[in-house]
């Protein structure tokens, strides 16, 4: 059957089978209000204002005050006045992803922005605010994935079905470090959500960054900073629920988020206008509910589904890590990964900054033989750190100290290991071995 037909199927599946209307009786800046409705609309449904012009321009439910619905508009309010006619028809939004969708670059919509035609549709409908499967039906994380990335594979080894957050101030190298497992990552399905960051980067990282190659086994979901905060959260919602099928088909999806913050930060835009006290530092407590909601989406799957490998991008305002945002996010996932600007600022990218980042489900995964080679890089990591000041100063005199010594020794080689090109990559097995090769190198045999 041709895409055309399948499509027409199932739009035809799901034309609503009553339309309700009601009637705008107020706007204030982006809110609307709309009358006549009681009973029709729960929050989040979507409804379209039928404007002058026969312009409809579609709305979402945000809330509702003194028997009305607040309804924020996916984009301007031109040609609406008082009376205007909302059309509510079928409910909640929801998405037909199917396998076609590989190599495709959508809108917060699921509709195609690359121009590639028409996008196939799957018979299985998704809605965009799906829940995350029940707690205790989900599988225990899975085998180890290969990010391609070696400070990631070695030091914080991140399971199928693990969630992660990478934590940093602005330009230390999130989005980067991002475009690089999307490229490298040897799981089967990426689905990268590009949520509020800049336009110029959306199109670098699918052509540059993310290439021909990568993008076959990718679906990209788009909403630039411009667009209204609405679209905004919704390409996060969008990213989630495409992930969400290819699970449903056994896929072990990678998941990948730039930024969650920008998803906080639409949603306290919505929050804030229609009325919502704001909290912590200007955001709303909604934001604090709907991150959970968001993240626990990502994860492993029910028996004999696939999972969701998460990967979330978190801009630590300020470089304080423990801003509201990064806290909750950090609180929620299973482990998160921070970037440091005085590690950047040396030159040294991916700027990581392993001693303060975790994996929490790492030592389970790996072997005797991986933890015990691990630690013992931590702690040379961790000894060198300790004396970084005294040793760049000079002032530490060598022989003092064995262990300090031996830390001397294994800084820069280990330094060499952390750092990676953008286009370089290390699969898990060679990045175990060229640490083991580096730890082999005894510090006696050498002259200190
Ligand atoms: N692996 C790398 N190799 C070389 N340079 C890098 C690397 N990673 C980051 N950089 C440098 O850091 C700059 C900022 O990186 P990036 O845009 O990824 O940061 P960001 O944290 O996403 O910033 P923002 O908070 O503004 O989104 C890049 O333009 C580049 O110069
Ligand atoms: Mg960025």
């Amino acid at each position: 059957m041709s895409i055309f037909v399948n499509n027409i199927i199932s739009e035809v599946d799901h034309l609503p089978e009553v339309l309700v209307y009601g009637q705008v009786t107020s706007v204030v800046g982006m809110m609307v209000e709309a009358g006549g409705v009681q009973g029709s609309f729960s929050i989040g449904d979507h409804c379209h204002i039928l404007a002058r012009g026969a312009r409809r321009i579609a709305c979402e439910v945000v809330g509702f005050r003194h028997g009305r619905a607040l309804l924020m508009p996916f984009g301007p309010l031109d040609g609406v006045s008082l009376g205007c006619r909302v059309e509510i028809g079928a409910t909640e939004l929801t998405i037909n992803p199917a396998e076609g969708w590989l190599g495709r670059v959508v809108n917060a919509f699921g509709e195609p922005i690359d121009g590639k035609g028409p996008l196939s549709l799957g018979r299985q409908t998704y809605p965009i605010h799906n829940s995350p499967p029940p707690a205790h039906k989900r599988q225990r994380v899975g085998g180890k994935v290969d990010l391609g990335v070696r400070a990631m594979n070695a030091f914080l080894t991140c399971c199928e079905g693990q969630r992660m957050g990478i934590f940093a101030g602005s330009g230390v190298g999130k989005s980067t470090l991002l475009s690089m497992m999307a490229r490298h990552t040897s799981a089967e399905v990426s689905v990268i959500g590009l949520v509020g960051e800049r336009g110029r980067e959306a199109r670098e990282f699918i052509e540059d960054d993310l290439g021909e190659e990568g993008l076959a086994r990718s679906v990209v979901v788009v909403a630039t900073s411009d667009e209204p905060p609405l679209v905004r959260r919704q390409a996060a919602y969008t990213t989630l629920a495409v992930a969400e099928s290819f699970r449903d088909r056994g896929r072990a999806v990678l998941c990948l988020m730039d930024s969650v913050t920008r998803f906080a930060m639409a949603q306290r835009e919505i929050s804030l206008s229609v009325g919502e006290p704001p909290a912590t530092k200007g955001y709303t407590p909604s934001v604090f509910a709907e991150l959970p909601r968001l993240l626990e989406r990502a994860g492993p799957g029910v028996e004999g589904s696939g999972s969701i490998t998460g990967l979330f991008t978190v801009l630590v305002e300020g470089d304080d890590h423990n801003e509201p945002v990064s806290d909750a996010v950090r609180g929620i996932l299973d482990g998160h990964v921070v970037l440091d600007r005085a590690i950047a600022e040396r030159g040294r990218y991916p700027a990581i900054n392993i001693l303060r980042s975790v994996s929490r489900t790492m030592p389970d995964c790996n072997s005797e033989e991986e933890n015990v080679l691990v630690a013992r890089a931590r702690r040379l990591m961790s000894t060198y750190e300790d004396m970084a000041e005294l040793i760049r100063l000079g002032a530490y005199r060598r022989g003092t100290d064995t262990a300090v010594d031996e830390a001397i020794f294994y800084h820069d080689p280990l330094e060499e290991f952390l750092s990676q090109r953008k286009d370089d990559q290390t699969d898990l097995l060679s990045g175990y071995q060229r640490l083991a090769e580096i730890l082999n190198i005894q510090s006696s045999d050498a002259e200190i």
